[in-house]
């Protein structure tokens, strides 16, 4: 087992059982966006030794199906650190148990805020890349960080363009 001084990483095996079935009998969405916010929790909270809240997910594409009866593994690492953020990466396998065969349905990334008794952003611990798939996922972390606030700022531009585009049906009066 690789050494993990830091306790950046967190591995969860879940059972996909039938109460989290949708109208098709696969695995419903929003049963797995529960499990990866709980694995990002404890990835997160566990790292900085701090209560943590979930600040945005990153687009999350449901790209294959997952079966009632598979075993679903997360496997999260901290990717990154700021000063009161951590970025959690989540990599999500499907096992057939039967056949025992495993794919990969799902990359992911959450970022986590580091919060004290009083839900205010507390500092935590910069993390350290050790090697060099550490240190190239903390790179792609801080791209996607500098994406993450491009896509908030056009997303503001866009708004604001809609809403001068409807004024003039609002003011529209006899
Ligand atoms: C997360 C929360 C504590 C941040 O509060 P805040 O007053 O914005 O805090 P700060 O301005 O000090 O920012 C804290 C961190 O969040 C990041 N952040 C805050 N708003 C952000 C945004 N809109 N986009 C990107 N990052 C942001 C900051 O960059 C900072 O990270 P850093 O210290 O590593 O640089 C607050 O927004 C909150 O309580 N949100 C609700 C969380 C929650 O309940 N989640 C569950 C949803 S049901």
């Amino acid at each position: 087992m690789q050494a993990d001084p830091q306790h950046k990483t967190i591995r969860m095996t879940v059972l996909m059982s039938p109460d989290m079935a949708n109208f098709s009998g696969n695995v419903h969405g929003g049963a797995m966006l529960r499990l990866l916010d709980q694995v990002a929790y404890a990835c997160a909270s566990r790292y900085s030794g701090t209560y943590v809240v979930t600040l945005s997910v990153d687009q999350v594409f449901f790209l294959k199906p997952v079966h009632v009866g598979e075993l679903v593994t997360f496997l999260a690492s901290i990717n990154y650190t700021g000063r009161t953020s951590m970025e959690v990466g989540m990599r999500v396998m499907a096992e057939n148990i039967r056949e025992r065969t495993e794919r990969h349905v799902m990359t992911c990334y959450f970022t986590m805020i580091a919060v004290d008794a009083q839900g205010n952003p507390t500092t935590v611990p910069p993390v350290q890349t050790n090697d060099a798939t550490e240190q190239r996922r903390f790179r792609e972390a801080q791209l996607r960080r500098q994406l993450r606030r491009e896509i908030e700022q056009r997303t503001q531009e866009i708004k604001a363009q809609g809403q001068r585009s409807v004024e003039p049906h609002i003011n529209d009066t006899p």
